[in-house]
């Protein structure tokens, strides 16, 4: 499904070009469950962003779903992004002046879905999540864990053919961690989501189906889980 071809990328600084990724070369079926881990800096949000199609500026080729998207244009790429990927981050990215419900009804309002069937699809996923009746709470009142549950709504509600999470228990204590990474892998195993996360925590990485390692810009493993 999603398929790299050799992409290098370079970041400006000042006057100098910097060499970030070399020739990442990786394939990523459908259903997958992977894991990506690396020092900071690394390299590892950079290569998310190509992943996820928040950023095209890079050398190569990048082939989704049978399609070479790097030809595509502006607007088709944020097709592209709207339609195919949800994204999780560490400090959830919630709004607090919104309720939970409003928060995860945020990208069907973006994609013009109607009122009622709004309301409805946001329960759905509440409840799958773990949070239903949960929709007038205030984000900042939630703990950590729920809170993380939210921004995992929000990011599945669209339907999106993959999950990009990046460093999603870097904020949470090792229980409620534990209890996100499980929640993932129930999306993962019922839903058949493609799910891609980053994270430092080798209890963490531990528990993909597939594990790659990333170091100075360069995929230096790609193995099995335990
Ligand atoms: N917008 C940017 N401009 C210039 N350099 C950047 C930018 N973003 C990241 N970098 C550099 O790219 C390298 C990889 O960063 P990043 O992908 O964030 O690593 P990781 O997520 O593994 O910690 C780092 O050396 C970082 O300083
Ligand atoms: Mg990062």
């Amino acid at each position: 499904m999603i398929s790299l071809k050799n992409i290098n990328k370079y970041y400006k600084q000042g006057e100098q070009e910097v060499h970030i990724l070399h020739d990442i070369t990786l394939d990523i079926q459908q259903g997958e469950f992977v894991g990506i881990m690396g020092q900071s800096g690394s390299g590892k949000s950079t290569l998310i962003n190509i992943i996820g199609f928040l950023d095209r500026e890079y050398k190569g080729d990048y082939v989704f779903k049978e399609d070479n998207i790097v030809h595509y244009t502006n607007k088709k790429f944020t097709y592209l992004r709207n339609k195919n990927v949800g994204f999780v981050f560490q400090n959830f990215k919630l709004i607090n002046n919104l309720s939970v419900a409003e928060n995860v009804a945020l990208p069907l309002m973006y994609a013009g879905v109607k009122k009622k069937e709004v309301t409805q699809r946001v329960s759905e996923v509440l409840e799958k999540v773990g949070l239903g009746g949960y929709e007038k709470s205030i984000p900042s009142q939630l703990s950590g864990g729920q809170q993380q549950r939210v921004s995992i709504a929000r990011a599945i509600v669209g339907n999106p053919t993959f999950l990009i999470a990046d460093e999603p228990t870097g904020a949470l204590d090792s229980q409620t961690s534990a209890e996100i990474m499980a929640l993932f892998k129930q999306l993962n195993t019922l839903n058949h989501t493609t799910i891609i996360i980053v994270t430092h925590d080798p209890n963490v990485g531990k528990q993909m189906d597939r594990l790659l390692t990333i170091l100075d810009g360069r995929l230096i493993s790609d193995t099995e889980g335990e």
